[in-house]
């Protein structure tokens, strides 16, 4: 049970406002969003109709200009691009949205092969590429339909073949398997995770089906304009995993320990480096997601280890609920990742399940 590494920013959304209307009639989608989402990483974004969700994705797709906030696409600014330079930005996104925008006298084999004409391939292989896309998404058998001839499901397809025929380093979706069955949903579902795992694809989907869930990496909820949730699916399992083992949390319900976890903050420490000291004014509470440390109390002028800690195991409980400082130094023998919560979120924790504190009384002892 281990965390993957940091991996680079894809999209750093802050400060995102968005209004549409003018005057008396202006109406404000979107307040204030914050979003950062890593390369690899499959997000789905849920919420009620009319929350934004597709605002917020055609913002992030430059399909629309940024008015207030910012919006980077690793690393490059779209707030005040031109909208040719929103042109060359959406060359390197793949879209699936609900109006499929197929052109209507072409082949299914036509509309993927005129995405794959905007790129380096040559020339002799876009029928063979197009052609095995199509397969992917179960259409070989219809490569020379036009979008006319095709059921709505199998014209989502050939969108989907196309979004996905050039391998694009960020794919944005809008209810993608909407029209589908079940197996054509699972298909393009595996296709996602497969691009996000072999090519660090980026994808962000809004969708209500629960099937695309346990592909995700995170889940966004939006309502009314805000991002009113963010949850970390495997990190969040992780942690809540740990939590589970502490005392103070072990009896909590899964959605008391995800709301927990997701107020918890990922620090890195380099080796050698100290967490806490012992004398210090505790003010975190810590979860080890990540490497070993070693545990350290001072006596009669003399340092003494005590113990070692480790993957799964946690520290720093002791002086949030005494209101005492540090009684221990928590030194890292190699690279470690934590996940701490502040001692305000913690102690509110403890506080709404009264029952926890005596087992706490009880952990005190044993911990001191
Ligand atoms: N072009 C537009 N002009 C004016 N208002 C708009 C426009 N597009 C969206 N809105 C408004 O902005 C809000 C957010 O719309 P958006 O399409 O982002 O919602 P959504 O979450 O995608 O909903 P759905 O699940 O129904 O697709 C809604 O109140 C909508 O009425
Ligand atoms: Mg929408």
């Amino acid at each position: 049970m281990s965390l993957p590494p940091p991996r680079e920013v894809a999209i750093q959304v802050t400060g995102l406002n968005h209004f549409f209307g003018k005057g008396d009639a202006q109406k404000q989608a979107l307040h204030a969003n914050d979003l950062t989402v890593h390369r690899g990483e499959i997000v789905i974004m849920t919420g009620p109709s009319g929350s934004g969700k597709t605002t917020l994705l055609t913002l992030i797709g430059a399909l629309r200009s940024v008015q207030s906030g910012s919006i980077k696409l690793a690393g490059t600014e779209l707030a005040g691009l031109n909208p040719v330079q929103q042109v060359e930005m959406r060359r390197n996104l793949g879209f699936i949205f609900q109006a499929h925008n197929l052109l209507d006298g072409l082949t299914a084999r036509q509309n993927v092969r005129m995405a794959i004409e905007l790129t380096a391939t040559p020339r002799a292989d876009y029928d063979r590429v197009a052609d095995a896309m199509l397969a992917s998404v179960g259409l070989a058998d219809r490569a020379s339909y036009k979008p006319r001839n095709l059921s709505g499901g199998q014209r989502q397809r050939v969108a989907i073949a196309r979004a996905l025929v050039n391998k694009p380093r960020l794919i944005l979706a809008d209810e993608p398997t909407a029209a589908l069955d079940k197996d054509s949903g699972a298909n393009v579902v595996h296709l996602l995770r497969e691009l996000a795992n072999h090519h660090g694809t980026t994808v962000m989907i809004v969708t209500h089906d629960s099937r695309i869930i346990s592909v995700a990496d995170r889940i966004v909820n939006m309502i009314d304009g805000h991002i009113v949730s963010d949850v970390r699916i495997k990190e969040t399992m992780v942690i809540c995993a740990i939590l589970k083992k502490c005392p103070v949390f072990k009896e909590m319900s899964p959605s008391d320990l995800t709301d927990i976890a997701q107020k918890m903050t990922e620090e890195h420490f380099a080796p050698g480096e100290t967490i806490i000291r012992t004398g210090d004014i505790g003010d975190k509470f810590y979860v080890i997601a990540r490497g070993s440390t070693d545990i350290t109390v001072e006596s009669a002028g003399a340092t003494r280890a005590v113990a070692k800690l480790g993957e799964g195991d946690f520290f720093g409980e002791v002086a949030l609920l005494r209101d005492q400082p540090r009684n221990a130094t928590v030194t890292t023998r190699e690279p470690v990742v934590v996940y701490s919560l502040s001692k305000e979120n913690f102690l509110a924790a403890v506080k709404t399940h009264k029952s926890f504190e005596d087992q706490m009384s009880t952990m005190l002892f044993t911990r001191a």
